[in-house]
């Protein structure tokens, strides 16, 4: 939520924070601000709407080589240019992402001193509040207001009297650093790193970054000087362009093959027999022989992969595997111990809910693994374990590469577990893994026949309601398929357990809504070709999914449109259909003329509860 960019170095600054903004973009679209140190003093800039808007508010006359920028995700206080960042406050200018939680018991006691907020932010009070405890001293003022502040946070400061010098700390929300020729750059991702340095690390928490054009330096609170610890980004900045694609979202369904590769490659040793090799990720088969019960966390389409990912557990390994989400779980008191494995999964690694779940599952003595796509983020760093997937940048906010790269670390920990407890015999797991190492070619067979879902989309655009069902891995896709639908076009829909729909919701079924019916899987075939007999004597519009080699049964007139993914295994259906859904839920937010990238309301990474 929200992106904060700092830049202090030898090239303009306005342009550089910019460029900046619109890399972060993603992560909060409602409004953006820059403030700068010029020779007239800190010139703010701010703007309602995307960051292309405030580019052509900003006057050529703001020559700096040092500010920080913002785009915003609004949490305390309507989107408008007042309750933008930058804030300021006498000496202070900064820009946030997090939520400061007690900011209204701050904000009161602020005003007995005189100091009236001009806006509805949580921000502004911590700016009023830094501004009150500095004089001179920008650590002293940072040791104080860490004190009084809770809740998450990642602040970029500006002192009026401290030119081109930025101060940076953190609790909570990311940040990361970077220094270059052209100058020190602090930003949220490391997305916006890319164009400067390959080198960079993340400020640990409660440390300061002093920034300057030539260096950051790292303190502890007391003054003490660290060295953080330096981390390499593998990507270039192509992996965070469109190339060509019209939006981030085609790319990187399109990318789903290379991402699935990417994610294998180091996990599968070739010898006598093709089995999953954790020992690049310093995960030892201890840790499978030490658990009885797994519980899998995470939000949103990461949750959905850890759906599928207790199904294939607990069918291969024969233990208990359950799932939560994240925003609850947390809230609960979940019954684990030092034989309970969680495992939390994450694209960002920063989602706020499903780091707390994390820290709540090793403050109850469970051992924790996560799955999580950015190198160096807190779920990773916080877990006992991580198994990185390895899909590249993921910009759109609609998660799709990230999604089937986080099953294929589900399937590899499945294959290796099942192997270790012995359910699965080296041969059978070998098997498996040559399906595995073959889904990327299938995939891209369904991405060559994408015209088919671009004419079938066509259909869909004009619905007000749209159904998906299906059972068990077919279940857990539906519930994928369904939230891709919504995010992006903005059409209602809901995923059905299919045996689930005659216990209320068939009364929804009327003529023409359209029911996206998956039956991948050959031991439900039966069970699903029924319900979907169902759907359409009530009208239904049906467009069926089902897999080469399972159509014996369909017959005519049983859908209106009918899609085929290549034969596999069954368990691997999942990858092929889910880049039908994926492609269906991106032509539909085309016809309908939305933004497919940025969708309203939503951020790509949920740093606050
Ligand atoms: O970064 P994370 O994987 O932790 O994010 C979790 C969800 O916010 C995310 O998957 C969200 O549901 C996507 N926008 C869905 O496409």
């Amino acid at each position: 939520m929200c992106g904060i960019i700092g830049f202090c170095g030898y090239l303009d600054a306005k342009q550089e924070l910019i460029k900046g903004l619109a890399e972060l973009e993603y992560r909060g679209y409602d409004s953006a601000g820059i403030a700068c140190f010029t020779e007239r003093g800190i010139e703010v800039v701010k703007s309602v709407g995307k960051v292309a808007g405030l580019e052509n508010k900003l006057p050529s006359r703001m020559e700096s080589g040092c500010g920080i920028g913002h785009t915003r995700w609004a949490t305390h206080g309507g989107v408008s240019e007042v309750n933008a960042h930058p804030h300021q406050c006498g000496n202070v200018t900064l820009i946030h992402n997090g939520i400061i939680e007690n900011y209204h018991e701050l904000a009161k006691e602020l005003e007995e001193t005189g100091r009236v907020p001009s806006s509805q932010t949580d921000t502004e009070i911590a700016a009023m509040l830094l501004d009150s405890l500095y004089h001179g001293d920008a650590l002293a003022a940072l040791r104080g207001a860490v004190d009084r502040l809770e809740g998450a946070y990642a602040f970029c400061i500006m002192f009026a009297d401290q030119k081109d010098v930025i101060y940076c700390i953190r609790k909570g929300s990311p940040l990361v650093c970077c220094s270059s020729e052209e100058g020190s750059v602090v930003a949220s991702d490391m997305v916006a790193l890319l164009r400067y340095s390959k080198e960079y690390f993340v400020l640990p928490e409660y440390q300061v970054a002093k920034v300057t054009k030539n260096t950051i330096t790292v303190m502890e609170l007391d003054g003490t000087v660290v060295s953080p610890v330096m981390l390499s980004i593998h990507w270039d900045m192509s992996a965070a362009q469109k190339n060509g694609f019209k939006h981030y979202m085609l790319k990187e369904i399109h990318e789903q093959p290379e991402a699935i590769r990417r994610t294998l490659a180091p996990r599968m040793k070739k010898g006598e027999q093709l089995l999953p090799d954790f020992s690049e990720d310093g995960i030892s088969d201890e840790l499978f022989w030490d658990t009885n019960r797994v519980v899998i966390t995470a939000c949103g389409t990461a949750m959905h992969a850890g759906m599928m990912g207790r199904i294939l557990m607990e069918r291969l390994l024969r233990i208990p595997v359950s799932v939560e989400v994240a925003s609850e779980f947390r809230y609960e008191d979940p019954i684990l111990d030092e034989k309970s494995l969680v495992i939390l999964v994450s694209q960002s690694g920063e989602t706020a809910d499903t780091l707390a779940a994390l820290r709540l599952a090793k403050e109850k003595g469970a051992k924790t693994l996560s799955i999580v796509n950015v190198k160096g983020s807190s779920i990773a760093r916080e877990s006992d374990y991580v198994l990185y997937t390895h899909a590249g940048p993921e910009i759109a906010v609609a998660s799709t590469k990230a999604y089937t790269a986080q099953l294929t670390a589900f399937y590899l920990l499945a294959f290796r577990f099942a192997y270790v407890a012995g359910k699965l015999s080296a041969q059978e797991v070998s098997e498996y893994m040559k399906g595995l190492d073959g889904v990327g070619e299938l995939m891209e067979k369904v991405l060559e026949q994408k015209d088919k879902m671009k004419e079938l989309s066509k259909r869909l655009t004009p619905a007000q309601d749209l159904f998906f069902i299906g059972r068990s891995l077919d279940y857990a896709l539906s519930c994928e398929g369904s939230i891709k639908l919504k995010e992006i076009t903005y059409i209602h829909s809901e995923a059905y357990a299919a045996g689930e729909l005659k216990h209320g919701t068939l009364s929804l079924i009327t003529g023409g809504v359209p029911v996206i019916a998956l039956a991948t899987q050959a031991d439900v075939f039966a069970k699903m070709i029924s319900n979907v007999k169902e759907v359409r004597a009530r009208g239904a519009m049906v467009i069926l999914i089902t897999k080469e080699g399972n159509t014996a049964a369909i017959e005519n007139g049983i859908c209106d449109e009918h899609l085929v993914v290549p034969a596999s295994d069954d368990i691997f259906a999942p990858f092929t259909a889910a880049i039908i859904l994926q492609l269906l839920a991106y032509y539909t937010s085309s016809y309908r003329g939305l933004d497919v990238d940025q969708p309203r309301n939503l951020a790509k990474s949920v740093t606050v509860e």
